[in-house]
């Protein structure tokens, strides 16, 4: 039996796909990288913006072919488009036959055995609300380890459907997350990413009864035998709170970055985004961060053409990327989705104007982007090889440098030159 995972959309979407897969790994599957060598098809969506959920409609529309070849194959449609969907989808694409909504991912071992049983004589295990701890599976280098520690939002931001795909909070036990990060690097993790919709906003007993926050797991994280460098994404910027900001300069394995989405440099906007947040508060906490870690990136997330925006609010938002140089930021044209608050109102700014705002960001982004870059050529920076010859540095930026390979050790690298999104580079050291 075969199985082929494609996940769409963000980093959870990504870990989500892995735990989707689990069970049926767990049971003799055995993953292909190519659909039509696949028995089963797991599409793990992303329904954040239109764009994303029309790139997942159309994947599954094209998939009716390779049912059609052997009906006998199994399309399983998960994660939030799934959840927004629900019944629609099995109604648009009779061809799907299993459609499970982000938020009953707890029940999905069940729901996948009953998909199966039927035709492969297949009974998969019931799980908890999180995969068990076991070895990573491969969408990301085995190096790089992620481990769920949180799962929904607790946020209303009026433009985002999130909330309402994925759920209210919910946090794992700090031991479960800790069983996790041991058993993934005794299987050869060196870099553990802990994930969740707001991950920061992690707090939890532990069995002996000990209020945990974030600030606490990442300290435990770090500590776990074998662990060289600890990341997470992402970070909800109401959470980035001293106790963070200390334990992120003070454990050596925490990575120099910090994702701090800003979405727009109007205060008039994020009262009206429902951001729980001014520019003023942001700013504080970069500037903490900052003097607490001299060395940090920070990268962002930024919406233009939010209903109403004016070229003043958007000038306000060119201005505040420029007054934090993000290393990298990811920017997105508003996206109404249905039923969020934002969504009532007129969608107002004309296609032709977003364009032009989104055009104007890009080249202010990119421009930034590549000035942290080419300030690091002749700088030696500390990588840990992902893949053979090809990793990251601490502050995140990806680097090559070809030989020696040694997945697993970090190392320094000499920049010698930057290209597309990569800093080139060579060893300094063996
Ligand atoms: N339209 C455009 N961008 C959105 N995001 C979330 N919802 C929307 C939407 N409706 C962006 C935000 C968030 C990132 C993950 O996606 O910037 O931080
Ligand atoms: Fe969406 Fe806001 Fe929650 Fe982020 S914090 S997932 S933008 S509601």
């Amino acid at each position: 039996m075969r199985l082929h995972v494609v996940a769409l959309g963000c980093q959870m979407s990504v870990a989500d796909g892995g735990e989707l897969a689990q069970p049926l790994i767990a049971r003799g599957m055995r993953p292909v990288a190519e659909p039509k060598d696949a028995d089963v098809i797991i599409i793990n969506t992303c329904t954040v913006r239109q764009h994303a959920e029309d790139k997942a409609l159309s994947l599954i529309g094209r998939l009716k072919t390779w049912k059609d070849e052997n009906p006998a194959r199994i399309l399983i449609v998960a994660g939030c488009a799934a959840e927004r969907l629900g019944g629609r989808l099995s109604k648009r694409f009779p061809h799907v036959d299993l459609v499970v909504g982000a938020k009953v991912i707890d029940d999905y071992p069940r729901l996948v055995e009953e998909a199966l049983a039927a035709r492969f004589d297949l009974i998969v295990q019931r799980r908890g609300n999180f995969a068990a701890p076991g070895v990573p599976f491969g969408w990301t280098s085995p190096v790089c380890a992620q481990v769920t520690v949180m799962r929904g939002c607790n946020f209303s931001c009026s433009y985002c459907i999130v909330p309402a795909v994925r759920g209210r909070e919910s946090y794992r036990a700090p031991e479960a997350v800790l069983a996790e990060v041991r058993a993934k690097t005794e299987a050869g993790a060196r870099e553990i990413m802990l994930l969740g919709q707001t991950v920061n906003s992690w707090r939890r007993r532990d069995a002996a009864g000990r209020k945990r926050r974030f600030a606490d797991l990442l300290r435990d994280v770090a500590a776990v035998p074998g662990v060289l460098r600890v990341r997470f994404e992402s970070p909800h910027p109401h959470f980035v709170d001293d106790a963070l900001i200390s334990a992120m300069a003070e454990v050596p394995q925490v990575c120099g970055h910090l994702h701090l989405p800003l979405q727009s440099g109007s205060d008039r906007l994020l009262g009206l985004m429902r951001r729980n947040g001014s520019t003023a508060s942001f700013f504080e906490k970069a500037r903490r961060l900052r003097s607490a870690l001299p060395e940090i990136e920070l990268s962002t997330d930024i919406i233009i053409g939010f209903p109403s925006e004016t070229d003043d609010d958007f000038q306000r938002t060119l201005e505040a990327v420029e007054r934090l140089r993000p290393a990298w930021a990811y920017t997105f044209k508003y996206s109404p989705r249905e039923g969020t608050e934002a969504a009532g109102r007129p969608d107002d700014v004309p296609p032709e104007v977003k364009e032009e705002r989104l055009a104007r960001l890009n080249a202010l982004c990119d421009g930034l982007n590549e000035k942290a870059m080419r300030s690091r050529v002749g700088r030696v920076v500390k990588i840990l090889d992902e893949t053979g010859g090809y990793g990251r540095a601490r502050d995140g930026f990806r680097v090559k440098w070809g030989t020696p390979a040694a997945p697993g050790r970090e190392f320094r690298v000499r920049v010698t030159g930057a290209s597309k999104r990569t800093l080139l580079g060579e060893c300094h050291e063996r």
